[in-house]
Order: C-alpha cells, then sequence, then structure tokens
C-alpha cells in the first residue's frame, strides 16, 4: 500500500482523514479489537497498562477511546511500558520457541527517535481533549515508563501505590517481564478488569507465557475467554 501513498503525491492530512483507504483489514481488524476490549471495561475503574508499546498505537489507541468515551474518567490513565530500545535479552525459556528469528536481544528495536515522536503525539493529543486535561496536568493522562520492565514496574508500583488496573495488556513476547507484570499487577485488578495475552497459544512465543504463571492466572480467575 505504501507504493499508493507515495505515488499520489498530495496533502498527508487529508490522506489521515481517509485512513480507511490505506490501511489493511487486519490493521482494521486490530483497532476494532481494541475498541472491544475497551469497551469491556468502561464501567471498570482503573488504568490500562499496555506491556510493549513498541511504535504507540495502541497507547494511542487507549488513550483516544478514554478521552471519546469517558471524558469524565478523570482518573483513568494509559502507562506503557517499554526499553524502547526492544528486547533486553532473552530467557533459555523463550529460545523453547524453535525457528522464531526475532528472539534476540535488540529486536523490536524501532528507531532511536521514536520515543521523542511519541512524546510529540501525546502533546498533540493533550491539546485535542478538556475535560479530563482540566483535572489531570496534560501529560499525566498517558504516561511511558522508558527502561527495563523487569525493574521499571516494580519501581513504578513503589511510587504508585494506589495504582488499580482496569486491562492489562500484555505484549513484551518475552518469559521474564510477562512474569513480573503478572505477579504484580493482576492483584491489583478489580472484578470485572480484563487481561488481554497478545501471543496466547502461539508456539513461536512460547516463553511469554508457558512459564510466567498465565496457567495460574487464568485458573485462579474464573475468567472468560473472549477471542479476537
Ligand atoms: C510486540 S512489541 C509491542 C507491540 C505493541 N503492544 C503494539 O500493539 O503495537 C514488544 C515490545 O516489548 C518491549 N519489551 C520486551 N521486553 C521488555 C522489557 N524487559 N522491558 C521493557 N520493554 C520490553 C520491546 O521493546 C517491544 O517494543
Amino acid at each position: 500500500m505504501s507504493h499508493i501513498w507515495n505515488k499520489y503525491d498530495y496533502n498527508i492530512d487529508m490522506k489521515l482523514l481517509n485512513f480507511e483507504k490505506f490501511i489493511n483489514k487486519e490493521t482494521m481488524a486490530r483497532f476494532m479489537a481494541r475498541y472491544e476490549l475497551f469497551k469491556l471495561i468502561r464501567g471498570v475503574k482503573g488504568s490500562i497498562i499496555e506491556c510493549g508499546v513498541h511504535y504507540g498505537g495502541g497507547v494511542m489507541a487507549w488513550a483516544k477511546l478514554s478521552t471519546l468515551l469517558e471524558p469524565y474518567a478523570i482518573r483513568r490513565k494509559i502507562i506503557g511500558f517499554d526499553t524502547f530500545e526492544g528486547f533486553p535479552e532473552i530467557n533459555n525459556k523463550d529460545l523453547e520457541s524453535e525457528g522464531n528469528t526475532d528472539l534476540e536481544a535488540g529486536r523490536f528495536f524501532s528507531h532511536n527517535y521514536i520515543y521523542d515522536e511519541l512524546v510529540e503525539c501525546i502533546d498533540m493529543y493533550d491539546k485535542n481533549r478538556y475535560l479530563d486535561s482540566m483535572y489531570l496536568n496534560s501529560k499525566d493522562k498517558v504516561e511511558l515508563v522508558k527502561g527495563d520492565a523487569r525493574v521499571t514496574i516494580p519501581e513504578y508500583i513503589s511510587r504508585n501505590n494506589h495504582l488499580v488496573v482496569s486491562m492489562l495488556f500484555l505484549d513484551f513476547d518475552l518469559y521474564e517481564p510477562t512474569k513480573v507484570a503478572l505477579e504484580n499487577l493482576v492483584k491489583r485488578i478489580p472484578k470485572g478488569g480484563v487481561i488481554v495475552f497478545d501471543e496466547i497459544n502461539n508456539e513461536l512465543w512460547k516463553g511469554d507465557y508457558r512459564r510466567s504463571g498465565i496457567f495460574r492466572v487464568v485458573q485462579q480467575s474464573g475468567n472468560k475467554e473472549i477471542r479476537f
């Protein structure tokens, strides 16, 4: 699709206004899935935690859905954890997924400037919302926590012991940070909250779920499985 985008040289804002022309159906489906997930937690107290931000589409989707659908939810924050430098290291348990060439340190590193770009996008987003920004500092609705989540998640909790989690979106892809996220954050999810396992039942990403505690969590929660 990028060849058509590049071939016809007109205003990019106008192209973005017609984004449905350019995105493929899988990208549309991903957004629809995020919308459906968001609707599940609309009435549930707590912040949305995205574990693994990468380029930031997910974080910004949650933020904009919150502003559009619940501008009064002034305490709901969107908190994204990422190194912004890709995978820090690979545990042996991850390497059980044979044939996955993404399993090496540094994978999912995008660009040096992607964190700065995302901060600028958050600034633009802050300028385009009103009710919730009256109560929170403009930077407070979306929070990016940069660094190794094995360290930053416990640190974040110790600084924010009030944290309640309405949606835990697990997309680190790796065993160790997923385990830390589950151990620290599941107990903060109230009834009705949602845990999303981005790579569940995927043999290419065995490590993050096979041993990180997912089965215990799923068994104990009396969960309802929803597939997208
Ligand atoms: C699959 S991407 C996330 C995609 C994103 N959720 C989305 O929907 O576009 C996985 C991300 O997890 C991050 N990651 C993996 N291990 C991490 C760790 N220990 N600490 C922080 N970030 C980590 C990587 O840097 C990478 O950006």
